[in-house]
């Protein structure tokens, strides 16, 4: 049997709010990746989704547990090798995208590649391919702010893929797009799939679900099913 790419072990996540009020988050949550496969986590608001997301990304830390990338505990490799590994072989599509505001489409999307020998031309050429991809070639010059949300999604979504990543964490992809759109973006996921590549999406959308080799619900901050 080949180990989990990556490996999430008794995971909690509790944020301790003033007055003592504390949240759980997520509670005890244990799952694992194989490489190339395609995980979908779903469930209600405020179920723990993106909070997972972030541990496993290591965007974040663990009130307690572990995550393993390829053996390794994240939380305890440096931060300068754990920061390496996310530039080069993480595409992250946030759910509120964090596209930087002074920076247009183009920039935005070649923004993963400035750690590449590529030439800035070169940058350039790449993300202006994944904009074609995306249907945004002609807002390439466009700020984020002269976008419709759909678009900055879209931007989000080509940033994530511009650097041929090995692991994608999309916190609800689709969720500003039409079907066309979305269309486009699960074509986008199945071509890095069968690259042999990782997915973990976070998505109400029953194609999103349905593309999945594992479909995690969540429920009140617990991995349910
Ligand atoms: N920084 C924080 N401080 C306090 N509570 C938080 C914090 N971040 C998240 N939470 C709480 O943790 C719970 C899980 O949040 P999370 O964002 O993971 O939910 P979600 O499943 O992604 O929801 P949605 O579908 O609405 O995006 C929520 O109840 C949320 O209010
Ligand atoms: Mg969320």
């Amino acid at each position: 049997m080949t180990a989990p790419l990556l490996q999430a072990i008794n995971l909690s996540k509790r944020y301790v709010l003033s007055g003592n009020h504390t949240v759980h988050a997520l509670q005890d949550a244990s799952m694992e990746l194989t490489q190339g496969s395609w995980l979908t986590i779903t469930g209600p608001s405020g179920s723990g989704k993106s909070t997972l997301l972030a541990l496993l990304a290591g965007l974040d830390r663990p009130t307690t547990g572990e995550v393993l990338l390829d053996g390794t505990n994240i939380s305890q490799a440096n931060d300068v090798r754990l920061a390496r590994y996310r530039k080069k072989k993480i595409g992250i599509i946030f759910q509120e995208y964090h596209l930087f505001e002074e920076l247009n489409s183009l920039e935005n999307v070649a923004m993963p590649l400035v750690v590449s020998n590529m030439t800035i031309k070169q940058r350039h050429a790449q993300a202006m391919s994944l904009l074609e991809t995306v249907g945004l070639a002609d807002r390439a010059t466009h700020l984020p702010r002269q976008l419709s949300g759909g678009e900055r999604q879209r931007v989000a979504v080509a940033r994530a893929l511009v650097h041929d990543p090995e692991i994608i964490f999309a916190d609800e992809p689709t969720s500003n797009i039409d079907q066309k759109a979305a269309d486009k973006v699960l074509h986008l996921f199945h071509s890095f799939k069968n690259a042999g590549k990782s997915l973990i999406v976070v998505s109400h959308s029953k194609q999103l679900s349905a593309a999945a080799d594992t479909l995690i619900q969540m429920e009140s901050g617990r991995i349910v099913l």
